[in-house]
């Protein structure tokens, strides 16, 4: 699915969110400028074209920046991409499970995730190998919607995902599923404080949390202990 959305997925985000999705990562970039040292090694998972590598690579211009998904189309897009906005050469794509990441443990300084964890079957399952491939003192920063806790909001925030996701996937792919999947993934997902929950029993310390749009979006920023 990820492979057929591919070559519209930024525009796709970018109208969805109404611009909402540029500036939350932005602030993500933003907020974890103090451990984005220009050495940094940093691992972007769930990459898709690359928003949020390529924004680190601005940072850790001495370091490394990996970036890994596992669609390939998105990889050969973020590839393109690299050849225009990566003029430090310290960013690179390949295509991999965040299930089971392919890295040293305790061998990564940071590591960032946009929309990435809602997407994996047993999320528990890439939290726990975040925190193994963290070094001690890492950090975790993620961007991704979450099940809304109010039951009069998340009625009507799904209603709304649903029906765009529906309408665009089938304006633009003739098929609504290519998009209407956000709704349920997301009523299948946990909520902001159960995620952040999940991070502390896999030894990462939440430090802070920032909830978009009624808790339906949150940047949560852990350290590995
Ligand atoms: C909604 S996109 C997010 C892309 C990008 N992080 C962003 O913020 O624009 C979700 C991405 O997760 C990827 N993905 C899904 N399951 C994955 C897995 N098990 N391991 C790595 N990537 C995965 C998909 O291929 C897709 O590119």
């Amino acid at each position: 699915m990820f492979d057929t959305i591919a070559p519209r997925y930024d525009r796709f985000t970018r109208v969805f969110s109404f611009g909402m999705d540029r500036r939350w990562k932005a602030e993500l970039i933003d907020w974890i400028r103090s451990a984005l040292r220009p050495e940094s090694r940093v691992l972007d998972l769930a990459c898709g074209t690359g928003d949020l590598a390529f924004a680190a690579a601005g940072r850790a211009v001495r370091g490394s920046v990996r970036g890994v998904d596992a669609s390939p189309k998105m990889i050969e897009l973020a590839r393109e991409r690299a050849t225009r906005e990566a003029p430090h050469g310290n960013v690179r794509f390949q295509v991999g499970d965040m299930s089971s990441i392919d890295a040293d443990t305790a061998s990564v300084d940071v590591v960032t995730a946009g929309y990435g964890l809602r997407n994996v079957p047993q999320y528990e399952i890439a939290v726990r190998e975040i925190a193994r491939v963290l070094r001690p003192g890492g950090v975790l920063a993620t961007l991704d919607f979450y099940r809304p806790e109010s039951a009069l909001w998340r009625p009507l925030f799904l209603a709304y995902l649903k029906a765009a996701g529906n309408w665009v996937g089938w304006l633009w792919h003739r098929e609504p599923v290519v998009y209407g999947y956000i709704a349920p993934s997301i009523d299948h997902f946990v909520s902001w404080q159960q995620f952040a929950a999940t991070l502390e029993r896999s030894g990462l310390r939440v430090e802070s949390v920032r909830r978009k749009l009624l808790g339906g979006v949150a940047l949560h920023f852990a350290r590995r202990v």
